[in-house]
Formats: structure tokens, sequence, C-alpha cells
């Protein structure tokens, strides 16, 4: 089992800044269609809490939000499922850059020494520090979108690893990088890596399931970049309706024991998510 117990990416603050930004209200217009001083929806933002059960059960049916998940953060109890089995390993790499805390990941055979490589971090400096020892080599790179954070040491990775392919979604660029697009499946070694097109987050952002070819074999694996957190979703700087409309579709589409790995904070499942995700009402 894979225990990564690190914090949510996103508390309550954060979570009501973006679902006022998805909603399209401002901090003054919720207080009024909630009944809950504006004030106190600053203060939340600003992560000082002092709303009532109530108040925030009202706030999140203004925000269309799951009230179950909503006031669970606001409780600082949102469930985290158990991580069952996989058919495979996989490793969670966590890099800081600035303030906060980028994940990429590592899958491939129990005891074997190649890998699929899903983000690369900010560096490949600050990837070499986290880096599985047994992982030897690289033999293919996929990612969710290109940011700093997630995409920094591309070039050097795949130099450093000699990868034969980097998948970089279609309507993004990267140097060293190769288009991948909606519903292409990529075939490597035991593996199979299909593309979800998910603007949202930002114009070119692709998910990722991974399946272990032998039919029958465990739950499958969603890298889901900056879509779905644990607990929330990724800020919607290109579009806030697409990021919602593209978070349920994928929820949706894949089986629910899949494993969710996201770009920040710890793993989840689909099944939890389409159960208490704030954004999944
Ligand atoms: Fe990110």
């Amino acid at each position: 089992m894979l225990t990564t117990r690190i914090p949510l990416e996103d508390e309550l603050g954060d979570v009501l800044d973006k679902a006022l930004q998805h909603a399209g209200l401002t901090a003054d217009a919720a207080a009024v269609q909630a009944g809950v001083e504006v004030a106190k929806i600053r203060d939340a933002i600003d992560y000082r809490y002092d709303l009532t059960p109530g108040e925030l059960r009202r706030l999140a049916g203004v925000l269309r939000l799951n009230e179950i998940g909503f006031c669970a953060l606001a409780q600082e109890q949102y469930p985290l499922p158990e991580i069952g089995a996989l058919p495979f390993c996989v490793w969670p790499l966590h890099m800081t850059h600035g303030i906060g805390v980028a994940n990429a990941y590592v899958v491939g055979e129990c005891g074997g020494s190649h890998g699929l490589l899903f983000d690369v971090g900010p560096s490949l400096a600050a990837l070499t520090a986290v880096w599985p020892r047994s992982i030897k080599t690289v033999d293919a790179v996929f990612l969710t979108h290109v940011e700093a954070e997630h995409t920094g040491g591309l070039c050097d990775v795949v130099e450093r690893f000699n990868v034969e392919a980097a998948y970089v979604p279609s309507a993004g660029q990267a140097p060293c990088g190769r288009p991948l697009g909606e519903g292409e499946t990529r075939t490597i070694g035991d593996y199979e890596v299909t593309a979800f097109s998910t603007p949202g987050h930002s114009a070119a952002h692709n998910c990722y399931l991974v399946r272990a070819s032998a039919a029958g074999a465990g739950s499958p694996l969603l890298i889901s970049g900056d879509l779905i957190f644990a607990g929330s979703a990724g800020g919607g700087y290109f579009c806030q309706r697409q990021l919602r409309v593209h978070l349920r579709r994928v929820l949706e589409s894949v089986p629910a024991n899949t494993v969710i790995a996201p770009g920040h904070g710890p793993l989840t499942t689909v099944e939890n998510e389409l159960r208490y995700n704030p954004f999944v009402a």
C-alpha cells in the first residue's frame, strides 16, 4: 500500500477563493446570497476561520460546492482514502518550488530498473535529490502542463536519462517534447498511457490514465496534474468553466477505484473525490 500522508494542497480559504472565482461572484455578492457577513468570508480567504456550520452550508449552496467535503475541510478533516493495490509501483517525488511543493511520479515494475516519468519538477537537480535509486532508465516522460514547477528541467532530464520520447499536451509547446492529444494512447513496455486533454488550469493541460497491459490487473492510475487535487481543484487560470467540465468528465470516465496522483498534495481515489471533492457538487 502507498502511504503518502502529506498535507492537502488547499485548505478552506483556498477553496473558498477558487469557488468564488468559479461562480463569478464577489465576496460581497456571495455574502448577501448566503446571509453571511462579508468580513467572515474575507477572513476565511485569509485563513482566519469563524464560519458557523450553518454559514458553511449556505455558502456551499450558493457556490454549488459539495457540502460534506467543504464542511470537512473547515474542520480540517477532509477524508482521504486508503490507497489500495496497484499493478505496479508508484514513486511520488515531492519537490519544493518557491513556497509550494510540486509532485512528479515514477511508475515502474516493483523491483525493476525501468520507469515512466510523469512531470519532471522544477529542475534536474530537484528531481535528482528525490530520485528513486533503483530506477536507472526512463522509458518515456509525460508532462501534464508546461509550467516551471512541473517541467522546468525537461530537456536536462531527457538528456540525462537518454529518454526516447517526452510527450506534452498537444495544444502546448515545450522544447524536447512531442504532442499527445485527447484519447491518444502510447503503449510502452507493460504500460498503456492514455491522454485526456483537460484545458482549464492552463490552455494546454493533459491528464494521463496509466494501466498495466495485462488484463484485469489492479487499479488504474490517473496522473491529474493541476486539474484535480485531493479536496480541491487547480486554479482555473485559463478557463474556470472548462476546468470544472473536465474535472467532472475525467472523474466519470475512469473506473471508481482509480488512484489519483495530483500535481500537488496527497494521493486520493476517484471514488473519494466523486464523493467529497468540493468542486464536484
Ligand atoms: Fe502546479
